[in-house]
């Protein structure tokens, strides 16, 4: 793992970016893993910008989500479709059919899982794949005690990640318990990772990550095993680093 431990959250997503800059700019039929949540939209508008400047093309890349809540269609505003084309792609000049989140409005969510991993292998693999960490270590949304093997699947989400992202869901509105999610797997096979977290409330699992021993428990401890992990975290973050 290499650690790059920064100001603040601001320099986290320059840092980010730049990784992801510099890949598009090295191979423009790139296939990128993308994440959702809070830590990567600052990411995105610096990828807004620099394609907007010319300094990046998507228009011949391939874009592999994490992972969707399973329930909600592509046009449900909480479904990570929709996050994303609001976040990145309607900004960008990328070719939406090359854009993959996994179908949580799927008929057969098992075989659904299957072809997702399918199409990522089709593609030739994931070059570099974009993590945030959940404040119980979770990537993706493998949560604790996931199967540090573990393939694309529909995984129960906890009881703490289920609040934590209640504040993107009205008091009334249905939340899913359930979703499809890359697994730890499928993750670690991405030719480059790159994990972002910032905040101190992120310090403990940061902690666990880089400093923990490698368990189920702590599933982002999986990225010890990756030969090319680059982690890039705020001083907030790495708060709790020994
Ligand atoms: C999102 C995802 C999650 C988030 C994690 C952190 O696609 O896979 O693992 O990266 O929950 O979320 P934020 O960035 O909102 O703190």
């Amino acid at each position: 793992m290499q650690i790059v431990i920064l100001n603040d959250a601001a320099a986290v997503a320059a840092y980010g970016a730049n990784i992801f800059a510099a890949q598009l700019q090295k191979k423009p039929t790139s296939v990128l893993g993308l994440a959702t949540g809070s830590t990567p939209v600052a990411l995105y508008q610096l990828l807004i910008a620099k394609n907007k400047a010319g300094d990046i093309s998507f228009s011949q890349a391939t874009t592999f989500n994490l992972d969707e809540y399973l329930g909600l269609t592509g046009e449900h505003p909480q479904s990570y479709r929709y996050f994303m084309n609001e976040q990145l792609f309607n900004h960008v000049d990328i070719n939406k059919e090359n854009t993959f989140v996994p179908p949580g409005d799927a008929v057969n969510p098992i075989t659904a899982c299957k072809e997702y991993e399918n199409k990522i292998a089709a593609a030739g693999g994931v070059d570099v794949q974009l993590l945030g960490i959940g404040r119980n270590g979770h990537i993706g949304f493998n949560e604790p005690s996931s199967g540090l093997c573990s393939r694309t699947r529909v995984k129960t989400l906890t009881k703490a990640t289920v609040d934590d992202n209640a504040r993107f869901f009205a008091a009334d509105e249905y939340q899913p318990h359930l979703s499809i999610t890359m697994g730890i797997g499928t993750i670690l096979e991405a030719k480059k990772v790159v994990l972002l977290a910032t905040g101190e409330n992120k310090a403990d699992a940061v902690h666990a990550m880089i400093e923990g021993p490698l368990m189920a428990k702590c599933p982002a401890s999986a990225l010890q095993l990756h030969k090319d992990a680059v982690i890039v975290i705020d001083k907030a973050a790495a708060s709790k680093l020994d």
